[in-house]
């Protein structure tokens, strides 16, 4: 099979997965050093996980993932420093001033962030701030510090690791709709007013036969910016059972979005939601769907493995 990171290199590109720590052994260890550059915590990063308890800090799960990187020449994608989502519930139901929560935030990020300096290669700074329409999700920061905790996040991180790339992501704004919209303005609000960002991430999150047609020009919008854009969390699934067609139209659809990001010069390179079947969070997210990564249970390459090769 071609190697997907030599394929990527070639294209001045990085190919990605999202990793699960304690899997990071045998023929999943080798899939991911053989065939990826770059790797993502897949849980290991997030608050929740490295202080569920105010003071009680858990590094293990990504010091192993980063010594993984580093023993195979990777990069590794900080995922993630503010998000609404698995956050401890002493940050989530704490009872805070604005003050009292931006410091906490922003010692978070300087503890984190500080602890890897220099060997993260992207920080996900903040993680799914908007809500569909446009506005910004209510998360605990939004309400109690307001809008501009993502300012002060971005300049923590800067502060604490001031090689890391520093990228907001989310979900739903890979196509040009309402979503990308908010994100587009809030970056180019940033960016005037000096706030070190430096990228967009797309999640990417897709179903079969729905990349967006826009996608492309999404991608070259951002870049026009002045951010760089990563493809950072792909997976596009199906309803179960896979059938060949499915299974063209995934190659198909995992080929489209590695083109439009080769075809955009900011586009740094695109990270597959773990990369088999085995290790995905569809079925347990969206029940009755799933086969939504590049490998199958058993680690053999599907047609959407050919397909990335393609376009790569
Ligand atoms: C998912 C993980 O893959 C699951 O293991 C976990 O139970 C929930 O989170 N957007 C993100 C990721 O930014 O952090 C999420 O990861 C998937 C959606």
């Amino acid at each position: 099979d071609p190697v997907l990171r030599d394929l990527a290199a070639a294209k001045g590109v990085y190919y990605g997965t999202a990793v699960t720590a304690s899997k990071l052994t045998g023929t999943y260890a080798a899939v991911t050093a053989g065939q990826f550059d770059s790797v993502t915590p897949g849980n290991e990063m997030k608050w929740g996980s490295v202080e569920p308890v105010r003071g009680d800090f858990r590094w293990s799960g990504a010091d192993a993932v980063v010594d993984f990187a580093e023993a195979n020449g990777q990069k590794v994608r900080g995922h993630t420093l503010v998000w609404h989502s698995q956050l401890p519930s002493w940050v989530e139901n704490g009872s805070w001033t604005a003050e009292s929560l931006r410091t906490v935030m922003t010692d978070h990020i300087a503890t984190e962030a500080g602890r890897y300096k220099g060997r993260i290669h992207h920080w996900d700074v903040v993680n799914e701030a908007f809500e569909e329409d446009g506005t910004r999700r209510p998360s605990v920061f939004q309400r109690v510090v307001g809008d501009g905790y993502i300012a002060d996040a971005f300049r923590a991180a800067r502060a604490a690791d001031p090689a890391a790339k520093l990228y907001l992501n989310d979900y739903n704004v890979e196509g040009i709709n309402a979503k990308s919209d908010a994100m587009y303005a809030l970056v180019r609000s940033l960016k005037a007013q000096g706030v070190p960002i430096d990228g967009v991430g797309l999640q990417a999150h897709l179903i079969v036969g729905q990349v967006p047609s826009t996608l492309q020009a999404n991608i070259k919008r951002f870049s026009d910016l002045g951010v760089d854009v990563a493809v950072t969390e792909l997976d596009i699934r199906m309803r179960l059972p896979a059938t060949e067609a499915k299974l063209a139209q995934q190659k198909a659809d995992f080929k489209a979005v590695t083109q439009a990001c080769v075809a955009v010069a900011r586009c740094t390179g695109v990270t597959v939601w773990g990369f088999t079947d085995s290790d995905s969070w569809i079925p347990d997210f969206f029940p009755g769907e799933g086969a939504a990564t590049p490998y199958d249970e058993g680690f053999r390459p599907k047609p959407a493995y050919h397909g990335i090769a393609e376009a790569l």
